[in-house]
């Protein structure tokens, strides 16, 4: 059988990389790793591979950035192409980006059979251009590999034929459990004992320039009770320089670039608060029984919520301040073990695909 894994951005590098260590010990199976080139940096791609210790990918389609319908648009030209000639038998796409709902239309399109891993997570917010791509891949999935009980109560409701859904556990929290013994020797020398770990990047968050503002003021207000690390994305830091803002970055607000996999993990177990909108960060921080405020109305992960350390804190400063100051003070809820989420995900997925 040929699989073929179709990557873009950062969040799926982590979740197909132990996907492709399952399925390389079944037998009669081959495998291709295509990168769209959605994330082209080397900060947000190349240290992924080197470090989870992934193939280089045999394809990349080079589609890099543009507007929505101009990125999707292209990785559905370029993979259109590719699939034609490669013949996949089965098409993994991973997550919610734009890499991943371009791939599984054209797959539908060409009669290539699809699945979909982390399929089933909603939030409910058609605002949100990953809840789109959600929407549209879980309906033509052929392979529905879901993480937890609430995404295959989304499907169910939605239609999805109970024989296509599987529920595996969390491929990312594999990624965790194999390298979270080699993040400590990746530990920022230079950050203190004590810190709060700031990642901010979806358009709500940092597209709205006045909100961003009055964010960056916050962060900046809270470092100077605790040192407050903030590794910042491309679009991220580019919109603080749009408002003049990069000047506040400072020994107690520390404005840093995008960071490897490895030292991400080791800042984040290490943290005594976590400050997020990303959806992976709300998992790994529960898995890693860490705090985290999500500065979003809104989560597709609720179990984070209802078992982990999450916390939505909405668009709400006050709220954000008046959380971080009691989780500070040591009042923080405690995670519970989120079924499945195990370091064997994966595996489960490879047995399924063997199966069919
Ligand atoms: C994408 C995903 C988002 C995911 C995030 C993780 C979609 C719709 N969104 O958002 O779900 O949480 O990845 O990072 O797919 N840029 C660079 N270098 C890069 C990549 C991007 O400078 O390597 C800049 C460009 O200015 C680009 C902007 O970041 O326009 C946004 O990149 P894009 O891939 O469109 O979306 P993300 O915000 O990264």
């Amino acid at each position: 059988m040929h699989i073929l894994h179709v990557v873009g951005a950062r969040p799926n590098f982590m979740k197909a990389a132990p996907v492709l260590v399952s399925l390389a010990g079944k037998p009669g199976v081959r495998q291709t790793l295509l990168h769209t080139g959605q994330h082209y940096d080397a900060a947000m791609s190349d240290v992924f591979f080197q470090q989870l210790g992934m193939p280089a990918p045999d394809l990349n389609l080079e589609v890099g950035s543009g507007s929505h319908a101009r990125q999707t648009a292209e990785i559905m030209t370029r993979f259109e192409t590719v699939a034609l000639e490669r013949k996949p038998d089965l098409v993994l796409v991973y997550g919610d980006v734009n890499s991943t709902m371009a791939a599984a239309l054209v797959c539908s399109k060409l009669g290539v059979r699809v699945g979909h891993v982390e399929a089933g997570l909603r939030s409910r917010d058609r605002t949100m251009p990953e809840e789109i791509n959600r929407l549209v891949t879980d309906q033509l999935a052929d392979l529905l590999f879901t993480p937890s009980s609430d995404a295959d109560e989304n499907l169910f409701r939605e239609g999805v034929d109970a024989s296509k859904i599987h529920r595996v556990g969390n491929v990312m929290i594999d990624t965790l459990v194999r390298l979270l013994p080699c993040a400590k020797a990746h530990r920022a020398g230079d950050v203190p004992n004590r810190y709060v770990l700031v990642t901010l990047h979806r358009p709500a968050n940092v597209d709205d320039l006045p909100w961003l503002g009055e964010l960056l003021l916050a962060l900046s207000a809270l470092s100077q009770e605790i040192t407050v690390v903030f590794p910042v994305h491309p679009r991220t830091r580019q919109r603080i320089a749009d408002l003049g803002l990069s000047a506040l970055s400072n020994g107690h607000l520390r404005l840093m670039d995008p960071m490897p996999y490895l030292n991400f993990l080791a800042l984040q177990q290490q943290a005594q608060l976590v400050i997020t909108d990303s959806g992976g960060i709300q998992e790994e921080t529960t898995f890693l029984d860490v705090p985290c405020l999500t500065m979003r109305e809104n989560t597709e992960r609720p179990v984070t919520v209802t078992l982990g350390t999450n916390q939505l804190v909405g668009r709400d400063i006050a709220r954000m301040q008046s959380e971080a100051r009691r989780v500070l003070a040591g009042e923080s809820k405690r995670a519970q073990p989120i079924p499945l989420w195990d370091g064997k995900a994966a595996e489960r997925i490879a047995d399924v695909i063997a199966r069919q």
